[in-house]
């Protein structure tokens, strides 16, 4: 456990390695209650360092060395020096060869790192840190190596055998085992090593290049599966023709795979060449996903196949330069999430997220750089911040340099760079190169964390004709920096007359107007930008489609707000400003609660959603994510001290008047949609997604009502649709109803329906741990001893416990700190099972500082418990001791 790794590691001690692995050769011999690994690694002096040997430390962890040579003379304990993380060892010469053999246990591999057993397949998850619990070895992405694998293992439970590349060699041995022989062509660090053996079954397609190459894809999964992975099939060529066409990537194997398997971290890898995923990335069909499933495993598979160039072809330097690869993967899967969708919806959608999630991490004793300078435990970095924030980086300088600028970027980078392992600094370079601007000043936020603050005023000139934007931006203290430097802001703005047209922009010394929509760039601590010939009050659009991550506030009154709701061209901003409308309502009713005053909402939320509603000529979708009111754990992020029950009443009350006041058009909007819904057979594109999700918005809101008409409405869409969206809507509805008969009847005929679909039963999980009836805390308890339950499966472990954490809020701060207790008592568990899982699900403990004194002392109690607990995690040790200090 928490050994040698406990300590820090900090950016400015990178060194280059003192070795270089040119040839890595593999063979794995697979048994039920043993692995043996034999590692041949073709090795020399690092060339660009002195010519002297230093001594030879590789990395390696629960590894049972057996034997070890140089250049094959056999080496005894005298020879090296052996640490629960290390070998040392003394090279005499430049070049040599090492080869060793270990023993290892994936069987009993519950951590799901490294070599484990899913399901009864072996495969491996490698990142970040996982190859040294394969095999003793230079587990650093710098260090590149060419990979041969050769696997052994009985033939009739894994007759399938992949790793990396392109297959050379099988065969069969005597006592029904067989091998085989893959070898991968380019030059990869460790933790993009994969091996899967299983009985899987395969669907095959094919994907001609741009130069005419043919690439056989196949996806593998078990095969009562084999009927849900069309979709995903279907993404991967979707996604290997935009990367084409868009950034001018070709895919570079014969051969590419993915592989699905159950018991998973997080989403899924991108190993060269056979990809590995979390079967709810993968798995995908009407009747058991729903819409958000199925974008999720488009966006997912493309975020793989995309880092084959952002990601593998060109890696990181060390794992401080993480974001270089996943913030930049996941603005480019946005981007084509965005071009197969609809691309407003797709950004809200990720605002919402990163203002919610990432902001509180941002605000929170975990606070990070999107390039860090220090970890503990690098797996306690895949965060929001590293990917959301890295990403949303990117996309400023998208738009400070413009379209094809980037682009000009991009191929300079991957053409600098190709095979590589870089920083954050040559990514940046290549853009400054390609473009002829200076982001200097820029790259602060790579270095800074925090979410900055921009305050907007403003100053009209009737006579001199004259509108002035004043900036003050200021970016609050975070963990190990207090005092911070000016971003640069890019705000993309316009500027509405009173009939709602966009005035054309004239900034004081320019020559001419150009455009209705700009980008300002905001890069002083005070700024002021002033544009002429504005002949009357104009009201501001600022930040369009969030072109920063920061925080900004203008005094916008409630009637501003739904002139912009209904007016700007800006399809993000008037979801926007229809959010901002919502929170001031919402926090007026929070603060009528807090004083024991009766709650009154005011009537223009009413009104604003009422118009929406009966604008038929509006795109469903933007009318269903206006519908939806912000969330209580983004009302918790923007709150000075977050008040649980006030947020959950304000809230609560507000969707009770909103449903009786607007029943009549939420009903015609519902019957329509529902009708449309019975007539078509389903499809996984936008605009069927547009029409469900406002149909499903809809029946949550009349469900309030409590009429027997709606109670009717759900049972027929519960039992006659055809798919998992409409059913499990329909479900969550009748869940949080009022109708205890027919919520215990349709739970149950769903769980007995789906009781072998392991990734159905994870959303019958969800919808009842993020019940806030009553008493939530004791349905999870009961829920955990379902059958259907592990620990040891993480999507189960996030599906009911994670959900009741991140989503139940009111029962999981129940005043009692029931909700805090338990959940301690499962991290203490999982730090033994699975450490990055126990480091996850802790992350609401983290938050304490958020609330009200007897909460925070609860919450504190619990995080000082886990502390005493035991032998902890360097995972787990990290988290908890960083929120309490
Ligand atoms: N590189 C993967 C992705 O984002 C993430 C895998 C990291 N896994 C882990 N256990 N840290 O696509
Ligand atoms: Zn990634």
């Amino acid at each position: 456990m928490r050994t040698e790794q406990s300590k820090t590691i900090y950016l400015k001690d990178y060194q280059a390695p003192d070795y270089l692995i040119d040839e890595t050769h593999l063979t794995f011999e697979l048994f039920e209650d043993h692995t043996l690994v034999h590692a041949q690694l073709v090795m020399r002096r690092n060339p660009a360092l002195s010519a002297d040997l230093p001594a030879l430390t590789l990395d390696g962890q629960q590894l049972e060395l057996l034997e070890l040579k140089l250049d094959d003379r056999e080496l005894t304990a005298a020879d090296y020096t052996l640490t629960d993380s290390h070998l040392t060892l003394q090279p005499t010469q430049a070049s040599f060869v090492i080869d060793s053999s270990v023993r290892i246990h994936p069987e009993s591999n519950t951590a799901l790192e490294g070599l484990y057993k899913s399901s009864g397949m072996f495969c491996t998850q490698c990142e970040a840190e996982g190859f040294r619990k394969i095999t003793y070895y230079l587990d650093r992405p710098d260090v590149m190596s060419k990979f041969t694998t050769t696997l052994s293992a009985e033939q009739h439970s894994y007759p399938v055998l992949l790793s990396n590349g392109n297959p050379i060699a099988s065969g069969s041995e005597e006592g029904g085992r067989h091998w085989a022989t893959w070898e991968d062509p380019f030059m990869k660090p460790a933790y993009l090593f994969a091996l899967v053996a299983g009985d899987l079954w395969c669907v095959e397609d094919k994907f001609t290049t741009l130069s005419s190459r043919d690439v056989t894809l196949r996806i593998y999964v078990e095969p009562e599966n084999i009927d849900k992975v069309q979709h995903a099939m279907d993404s991967l060529k979707k996604s290997m023709k935009w990367d084409e066409e868009v950034y001018g990537r070709e895919y570079d194997l014969d051969i590419f795979m993915i592989v699905a398997v159950n018991d998973f971290n997080m989403g899924a890898m991108e190993n060269k060449g056979l990809n590995i995923f979390n079967s709810s990335c993968v798995l995908a069909r009407a009747e058991t996903a729903t819409d958000a499933a199925h974008q999720r495993v488009e966006a997912v598979v493309a975020h793989e196949y995309f880092h084959n160039w952002s990601g593998n072809r060109v890696t990181c330097r060390d794992w401080f330069q993480l974001s270089l690869k996943e913030g930049f993967t996941v603005f480019r899967d946005a981007e084509f999430s965005a071009d197969m969708n609809s691309r407003t919806v797709k950004r809200i959608e990720d605002v919402a997220y990163l203002r919610t999630h990432q902001f509180a991490e941002d605000a929170g004793p975990m606070a990070h750089p999107v390039r860090p300078d220090a970890y503990m435990e690098i797996s306690n970095f895949y965060t929001l911040t590293i990917y959301e924030k890295g990403s949303e980086v990117l996309r400023m300088i998208h738009t400070l340099l413009g379209n094809e600028a980037f682009r000009k970027g991009s191929d300079l980078y991957f053409e600098r760079h190709d095979g590589q392992a870089v920083t954050c600094d040559d990514f940046v370079k290549a853009m400054e190169d390609a473009s002829g601007i200076d982001l200097t000043q820029f790259k602060r936020w790579y270095t800074q964390a925090g979410t900055p603050r921009l305050a907007v005023s403003e100053t009209f000139d009737a006579v001199a004709k004259t509108y002035t934007l004043n900036f003050t931006q200021s970016c609050p203290a975070t963990p190990g920096q207090s005092d911070k430097l000016p971003f640069v802001i890019p705000v993309e703005l316009g500027l509405l007359d009173a009939r709602g047209n966009d005035l054309p922009l004239r900034l004081q010394g320019e020559a001419a107007a150009s455009g209705t929509s700009r980008v300002l760039s905001v890069t002083e601590a005070q700024q002021s930008f002033t544009f002429v010939d504005i002949a009357e009050q104009p009201l501001p659009s600022l930040l369009r489609g969030f072109s920063a991550p920061v925080k900004l506030s203008f005094p916008y009154d409630r009637d501003q707000l739904m002139f912009l709701m209904q007016h700007d061209s800006d399809g993000f901003n008037r979801w926007e400003a229809g959010q901002q409308l919502s929170v001031q309502v919402l926090q007026e009713l929070i603060g009528q609660h807090q004083r024991g005053e009766q709650l009154v909402l005011d009537q223009r939320l009413v009104t604003a959603l009422r118009t929406l509603l009966q604008d038929e000529s509006l795109d469903q979708a933007m009318v269903a994510e206006m519908l939806s009111l912000p969330g209580e754990a983004y009302l918790t992020e923007i709150s000075e001290v977050a008040d649980v029950d006030a947020i959950h009443n304000a809230r609560e009350f507000a969707r009770q008047q909103l449903a009786e006041a607007l029943f009549e058009p939420l009903w015609q909007r519902y019957q329509a949609n529902r009708e449309l819904s019975r007539n078509t057979a389903y499809v996984a594109e936008a605009e069927h997604f547009a029409r469900r999700s406002l149909q499903n918005i809809a029946l949550s809101y009349l469900m309030l009502t409590g009429k027997p008409q709606v109670l009717a409405a759900t049972l027929e869409q519960y039992e006659a649709c055809d798919n998992m969206t409409e059913r499990l809507t329909a479900l969550a509805v009748l869940v949080g109803s009022k109708f205890e008969v027919e919520r215990g009847k349709a739970l149950e005929a769903f769980a007995e329906h789906f009781k072998d679909n392991a990734l159905v039963m994870d959303q019958w999980f969800s919808v009842q741990a993020a019940s806030t009836l009553p008493d939530g805390l004791a349905r999870v308890r009961v829920l955990m001893e379902h059958p259907a339950f592990t620990l040891k499966n993480p999507n189960k472990v996030r599906a009911l416990i994670g959900a009741f954490a991140g989503q139940n809020l009111v029962n999981f701060h129940a005043a009692d700190g029931s909700g805090y207790r338990f959940l301690a008592d499962q991290v203490i568990v999982l730090n033994a099972l699975n450490p990055q899982i126990a480091s996850r699900l802790l992350a609401p403990l983290t938050r304490w500082r958020k609330y009200g004194s007897e909460r925070q002392a609860l919450m504190k109690a619990e995080l000082e418990r886990i502390l005493a607990s035991g032998e902890l995690s360097a995972d787990v040790y990290e988290v908890v001791s960083k929120s309490l200090a």
